[in-house]
């Protein structure tokens, strides 16, 4: 099929910022699709027009109605950077889409700047939980950062400082690229939330910590303390073998069963990975969710039950299922082992002998490896100090074919 839809990233600047062969684009469609501030820019043009309905994905089947018309979708800067033509790109082949990028807001600040795109980790929260930026919070790291609207940099200020980050430099870009461009900078402990702020806005951060804020690392093995628990949670130095084990990548996707407070999930997360997190307790379901936002990962999908029967549940074939929980309930291993994409692997841990057994007896059928953990932690004890043995882990560890 010819391109019939074509995707047109716009600055502040308008048409007049256009290259010849997006304004050729826009000129010759039938259709012009985009939010009232593009559309506002072509009062004259006589193509009908498709205003994005609210929630955004409403107006998508409209949009497929009109294929094989030539249609033209005005979006802001790059629409390939957090924007609609990520969305439309996964909603039809490349071979019907013409894309023709603007700068975006991101090579607009970086060259306001004088900050290398390439050191810099460009981040969005528009339409997403502040509490994503928690996961890019090291020193001397530079983020720029979507903003939701005008209230969006005093939450960031106040996320920063409440993280021991209130000597990070926040500045505010406004209208970026436009006649109304603007830019305000202070330390995020001084920011002024009062002062008015464009909804259209970016925001460029330099992280400071102070000396006693808990900057979190990249590598799996948080400490136990960064959790909310009751006790139940795989313990630091066996969450770290654990994850090493599962291999994370980013967007691969794990299933994490019997998740506890969601440590596994979380860290694979972190990892950049898609976790499901699968657990039948309540409360620990809650605890999930709040330990997610706290630690970076907001949003990480629950699904509350006993496995196997609500595994049914938790969505496409993983590249890896954690089993932390539920080894002695019948047919877990085998419905996990079932769910697994081939070339998955399943990692799973047992700390009592009835769980250890269900391992061993799987391993003896399936192949793959057994490993014993066994750390001892030094306490103080009275004037001395002795070595606390933590409950050993059998852990399996296995590919399908
Ligand atoms: C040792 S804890 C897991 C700890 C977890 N990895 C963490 O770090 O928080 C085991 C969990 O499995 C859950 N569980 C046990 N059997 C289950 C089953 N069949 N389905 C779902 N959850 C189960 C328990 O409620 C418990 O929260």
């Amino acid at each position: 099929m010819t391109p019939w839809l074509s995707i047109v990233g716009i600055g502040e600047d308008g048409l007049d910022g256009l290259a010849p062969a997006a304004r050729t684009l826009i000129a010759q469609a039938e259709v012009l699709v985009g939010g009232p501030r593009h559309l506002a820019m072509v009062p004259d043009h006589r193509a009908e027009r498709l205003a994005w309905g609210s929630p955004f994905a409403d107006t998508l089947p409209r949009l497929q109605a009109l294929r094989g018309r030539r249609v033209c979708v005005m979006a802001s800067g790059d629409p390939m950077w957090f924007g609609v033509g990520s969305r439309l790109a996964r909603l039809f082949p490349p071979e019907e889409l013409t894309i023709v990028p603007h700068p975006g807001a991101f090579s607009l600040a970086a060259a306001g700047l004088g900050w290398s795109l390439a050191d810099t980790t460009c981040l969005t929260i528009h339409g997403r939980p502040v509490e994503g930026l928690l996961l890019h919070l090291h020193p001397g790291r530079r983020l720029l950062v979507l903003s939701q609207d005008g209230a969006s940099p005093a939450q960031v200020a106040v996320l920063l400082t409440e993280h021991g980050c209130g000597d990070s430099r926040l500045t505010v870009l406004e209208r970026l690229g436009g006649q109304a461009e603007r830019r305000r900078s202070a330390l995020a402990r001084d920011w002024d939330a009062a002062a008015p702020v464009d909804d259209l806005n970016t925001l460029a951060i330099e992280v400071e910590a102070a000396p006693d804020a808990r900057i979190l690392g990249v590598a799996p093995g948080l400490p136990d303390d960064a959790y909310l628990h009751d006790g139940q949670l795989t313990k630091r130095e066996l969450r770290a073998a654990t994850l090493a084990a599962l291999a994370p990548w980013p967007g691969a996707r794990l299933w994490d069963v019997g998740a506890g407070c969601g440590s596994i999930a979380i860290e694979w997360a972190r990892c950049g990975g898609r976790a499901v997190a699968i657990e039948r307790d309540g409360a620990r379901c809650d605890l999930i969710a709040r330990n997610a936002a706290r630690l970076g990962v907001p949003g990480i999908p629950v699904v509350a039950g006993e496995a196997p029967a609500v595994l049914a549940q938790a969505g496409a074939a993983p590249d890896a299922i954690f089993v932390g929980g539920g080894l002695t309930c019948p047919g877990v291993l085998e419905a996990c082992w079932q769910a697994l994409r081939p070339g998955g692997r399943l990692v799973a841990n047992a700390v009592t002998a009835e769980a250890e057994a269900v391992l061993l007896a799987w391993q003896a059928g399936r192949g793959g490896d057994l490993a014993r953990l066994a750390v001892s932690r030094l306490v103080p004890t009275g004037r001395f100090h002795t070595w606390h043995p933590l409950k050993p882990v059998t852990q399996y560890s296995g590919r399908k074919p």
